[in-house]
């Protein structure tokens, strides 16, 4: 059965959002980069591979269903931060505003009576919960690191070794 033209709209919008993510944690890697911290450089690199990935998954589903891939405009991401605190935590901003779109779409899939996106979507659930954990955790490591100098650069070592 060929996807509805409401579930093809969401999924796309929803894959935009993943690639603006992509581009976002792209641009906050460079601004480790930029502040000689090699590690957290790194992990944002990984984690704007995953969402450029979660982007992949939701196009090849809807050429799947004989959907059509719009791609659209991304928006420039902020280049600038106030602090390291603040970066991971429009990071985790950023996954609280994903699940929230995901919730919307298993809604949609549900009212829609769509199950295949609905199973699909499931994957996304879960990946968010990982994504969120993860997100958040760094967020309270930071505060309790503070400006410890010692505690930042440990951190740094171990979130350059992300896989
Ligand atoms: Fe694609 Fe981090 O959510």
């Amino acid at each position: 059965m060929m996807i509805k033209p409401k579930i093809e709209k969401a999924l796309n919008k929803q894959a935009n959002g993943e690639l603006n993510a992509f581009y976002s944690y792209l641009s906050m890697s460079a601004y480790f980069e930029s502040l000689y911290m090699p590690g957290c450089a790194h992990w944002f690199k990984v984690q704007s591979n995953e969402e450029f990935n979660h982007a992949m998954k939701l196009n090849e589903y809807l050429i799947a269903r004989g959907g059509k891939v719009v791609l659209t405009a991304l928006e420039a991401p902020k280049t600038q931060w106030k602090s390291f605190l603040s970066i991971f935590e429009e990071a985790y901003e950023q996954e609280l505003n994903v699940s929230a779109q995901i919730n919307d779409l298993m809604d949609l899939a549900r009212s829609e009576h769509d199950h295949a996106t609905e199973i699909m979507l499931q994957w996304f659930v879960t990946e968010q919960v990982e994504e969120e954990d993860t997100a958040n955790s760094n967020v309270e490591r930071l505060k309790l690191i503070k400006n410890y100098t010692e505690g930042i650069v440990a951190f740094d070592r171990e979130l350059g070794q992300r896989k």
